[in-house]
């Protein structure tokens, strides 16, 4: 069992299944049920690391609020260590309230909470020293996360940590590629894990092989360009990570019964991140992203994927 920091967003997330659009001009909706989850790319991360075998540490920003003691005690109960999380001076806890339609498309309410105080002072280098992997989730997820990344990132790398960075093109960023200014961390971020119109945000290309020669020349170590059920693709500077092959290597997805794609990169990274810390190539890492990633989107929610076993027999079908 190795350690990991996972540095980002937190919010709890109010399923409500089954509503159609127009139900919400009624006075009042009964529905069977709705559940509460863990939600926010950082904690579903967290999550699914402790599945597979690790020791995560989340580092966030909570309320002490009924909503934040919730997300604590669910997260503690899936193995996440919470004793690093900081608490919001003036945020509500945030919370997601996610509209899943009868079509199977979702619309998100969601306030304006504590994910909006995570900054440089998230980070508690004192409990990141022994662990391998410091992983933010997600690059443009929230304002102040974003522009705190740069010192973040250096400081993780100084003290030897492996950094890997999600992208997510959050509310405040969508159509202000002008404010992106993706070079300003990635000399820090040794992977990073951008789906295709991410990079295409980042860097103004629309070809897949520009996208990732841009952002390796801006300074990332590797680029795990993501691509949903097709699949993935790495592409590496020269000396990076362990060696192996350099330029272009494609991971092709898993096909498999979709129930919900909800949490896959965030599944992705916590399968790759569990082969960094396990050693393997970054070849190895990505098939064990995909196999992940593969086991979470057969079931509802970001955190559904049973346990370590299940991710091992997909990847059993998936060597040649
Ligand atoms: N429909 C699918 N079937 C099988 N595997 C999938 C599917 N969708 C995604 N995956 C796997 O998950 C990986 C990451 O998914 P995707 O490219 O959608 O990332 P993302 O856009 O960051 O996702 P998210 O919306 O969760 O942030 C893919 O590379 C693939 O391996
Ligand atoms: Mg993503």
């Amino acid at each position: 069992m190795s350690k990991a920091i996972c540095f980002g967003i937190t919010c709890l997330d109010i399923l409500v299944p089954g509503l159609d659009p127009s139900e919400f001009y009624k006075e009042t909706i009964r529905l069977n049920d709705f559940s509460y989850s863990t939600g926010g790319d950082a904690i579903n991360e967290a999550v699914t690391l402790a599945k597979l075998g690790h020791e995560p540490v989340l580092m966030t920003v909570l309320a002490d609020d009924a909503m934040g003691r919730l997300l604590t005690d669910l997260a503690r109960s899936r193995g996440v260590n919470m004793d690093h999380v900081k608490k919001a001076r003036t945020h509500q806890t945030a919370v997601s309230i996610v509209c899943v339609h009868k079509d199977g498309e979702r619309n998100f309410i969601v306030n304006n909470g504590s994910d909006n105080e995570i900054g440089e002072g998230t980070a508690d280098w004192d409990a990141a020293k022994d662990a391998g992997v410091f992983c933010v989730g997600s690059a443009y997820g929230a304002k102040g996360l974003t522009e705190c990344l740069p010192a973040v990132l250096k400081r993780a790398k100084e003290l030897g940590l492996t950094t890997c960075v999600d992208i997510m093109i959050g509310s405040e960023y969508v159509g202000k590629e002008s404010e992106a200014d993706p070079a300003a961390f990635l000399k820090y971020a040794d992977y990073i894990f951008p789906n295709q119109s991410e990079a295409r945000w980042m860097t103004g290309e629309t070809d897949p092989d520009a996208m990732a020669e841009k952002l390796l020349a801006m300074g990332a170590g590797c680029v795990v360009l993501k691509d949903g059920e097709n699949g993935c693709c790495l592409y590496r500077k020269p000396n990076h990570g362990d060696g192996g092959v350099i330029g272009k290597v494609f991971v092709p997805a898993v096909r498999c019964e979709v129930v919900d794609t909800t949490g896959a990169g965030d599944n992705f990274l916590a399968g790759f991140t569990a082969g960094l810390l396990e050693g393997k190539s970054d070849e190895d890492c990505a098939k064990l992203a995909t196999a992940t990633a593969s086991a979470s989107v057969r079931y509802l929610g970001a955190a559904g994927l049973k346990d370590r076993a299940e991710v091992e027999e997909i990847l059993k079908e998936m060597r040649p």
